[in-house]
């Protein structure tokens, strides 16, 4: 499943890859075999891709092509490009760069630790007494057996109303409760994708659902998106879903965790046509779309553009509300959601009662709730950005118009090994490359903005203090190596 990039996309993304620092010292190829390394350490440039032909590359560059050919022959060397006579050149990482994208992030019960390795809010102050009046409702549901394998019909008219709400006119019966988000994309993938099917993902992603793919033993193809700017190239993304007709795309488009990017109405609208065009099921995970900050408007739903059962969208309780709630949902058409019910039954038969209760009666205060979760985030978002700016200047990050995450871009590929620095001074990180597959991104940390402004602090301020420490011990070694003659 290979995709191909062409030369006028390829030199898009390499930008002023001729005016690059410390570019006066080096010959035209190294800075450009330095900059496609760049790009694919970013994630920015997949792995696995076919580069463009030579002359096509020259030609987009305006250079000539045997500079071209000087440059893909370096990255050949250092085990970034492999070429076969009359194929094409491919993107790959040495060997040694290969780093687990998977694991298990559960935060110890260390209490001096601050964990900003989840990006998840503790519960609002309406749970307990949700919780107290779901108990109220129980006996209503005490005289059935209790198993609802699509969920409680008051809360699939609950979620419904909140997507009709959203201008995406919707029914009960296109609704199924989930025990989460990440359950309902294990469910959908369960329905949608044989073992070994073609998906595409955005790079960087969410690390779970990499996990969920990875036990499909789904082949998997990615998108880079940008820190900066809009994120999502649209030409990018629509040629690459045209090329590889993956049978199955995933893509956040609300803010994005973890850039935090909000996909524009424009590409929404075009990628579903392209997903129809090319046989590929969208999985649109909507985790974050109540938590636009600063009154940004949201765009419609992926889904509203959607005319031929294409779109799955997913969504849950975890972000606006709870995560231990453990509530989520799907949203597609009423036969699809009678599918995953007979899947779940395999599974695990139905999500509990109580806890679809608790979260109807959140779901019924949910504007004076998320109201107040927005203020409460961006509050932290601006001291998170503002402590950065003070203790750590040379890190940049483009501030997000929602969701819960910073995507900070680092002074260094030095992410991982900051993260093992900060968890001798108590703060648990997120480092880039958990965000990707193959060891990209390691110029890349997430940081959430769901702790207390203090924890944030004083996180920033531990931060500092190790950054300055690796270059006092000189760890990382990422400058290129000089020569001394
Ligand atoms: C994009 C995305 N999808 C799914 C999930 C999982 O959500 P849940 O707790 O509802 O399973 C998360 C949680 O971080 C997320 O960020």
């Amino acid at each position: 499943m290979t995709s191909q990039v062409r030369g006028v996309q390829l030199a898009r993304l390499l930008g002023q890859w001729h005016a690059l620092p410390g570019r006066r010292r080096s010959p035209d190829y190294a800075a450009l075999a330095a900059a496609i390394r760049g790009l694919l350490a970013d994630g920015r440039l997949p792995l696995g891709v076919r580069l463009p032909a030579e002359r096509d590359l020259a030609e987009a560059l305006r250079i000539s092509r045997t500079t071209v050919t000087a440059a893909y022959r370096e990255l050949r060397e250092t085990g970034h490009l492999a070429s076969r006579r009359g194929a094409g050149s491919w993107t790959m990482l040495p060997g040694t760069h290969r780093v687990a994208s998977t694991g298990l992030w559960t935060p110890l019960d260390d209490r001096d630790m601050i964990d900003l390795g989840v990006a998840a809010l503790s519960a609002p102050a309406q749970l307990v007494p949700a919780a107290r009046a779901a108990a109220e409702d129980l006996p209503r549901y005490l005289g059935g057996a209790g198993y609802h394998p699509t969920g409680i019909i008051e809360l699939r008219e609950a979620v419904a109303r909140g997507y009709t709400d959203r201008g995406l006119p919707t029914s009960p019966e296109q609704i199924m409760v989930t025990s989460g988000t990440q359950h309902a994309l294990d469910l959908v993938l369960r329905l949608a994708l044989s073992p070994g099917g073609g998906v595409l993902v955005e790079s960087p992603t969410y690390p779970n659902a990499l996990a969920a793919l990875s036990a499909r033993r789904a082949r998997i193809t990615t998108h880079g998106l940008a820190a900066d700017g809009d994120g999502w190239d649209a030409d990018l993304l629509l040629g690459s879903i045209r090329q590889t007709r993956p049978k199955l795309a995933y893509v956040i488009p609300e803010f994005h965790n973890p850039t935090g990017h909000l996909m524009a109405t424009d590409l929404r609208e075009r990628l579903v046509g392209a997903a129809h065009a090319a046989g590929t099921d969208l999985v649109v995970d909507e985790s974050f779309v109540d938590l636009p900050l600063d009154g940004t408007p949201l765009p419609p739903p992926v889904a509203t553009f959607d005319r031929h059962s294409r779109v799955i969208s997913i969504g849950g309780m975890s972000k606006p509300y709870w995560g231990g709630l453990r509530i989520g949902w799907v949203r597609a058409s009423a036969p699809q959601v009678q599918r995953l019910a007979a899947a779940r039954v395999g599974v695990d038969m139905a999500s509990p009662v109580l806890d679809q209760l608790v979260a109807v009666h959140l779901l019924a205060q949910g504007p004076s709730i998320v109201a107040a979760r927005r203020v409460q985030l961006a509050a932290q978002r601006d001291a998170l950005v503002k402590a950065m700016a003070d203790r750590l200047p040379d890190w940049r990050v483009t501030v997000p118009r929602g969701g819960v995450t910073l995507w900070v871009e680092l002074d260094g590929p030095i992410s991982s090994a900051l993260a093992r620095a900060a968890e001798e001074v108590g703060v648990r990180l997120a480092p880039g490359p958990r965000f990707g597959l193959d060891g990209t991104l390691e110029r890349f940390l997430r940081l959430p903005f769901t702790l207390p402004t203090a924890d944030l602090v004083e996180a920033v301020g531990r931060l500092a203090a190790v950054r300055y420490d690796l270059d006092r011990t000189g760890r990382p070694q990422w400058r290129e190596p000089s020569v001394i003659a």
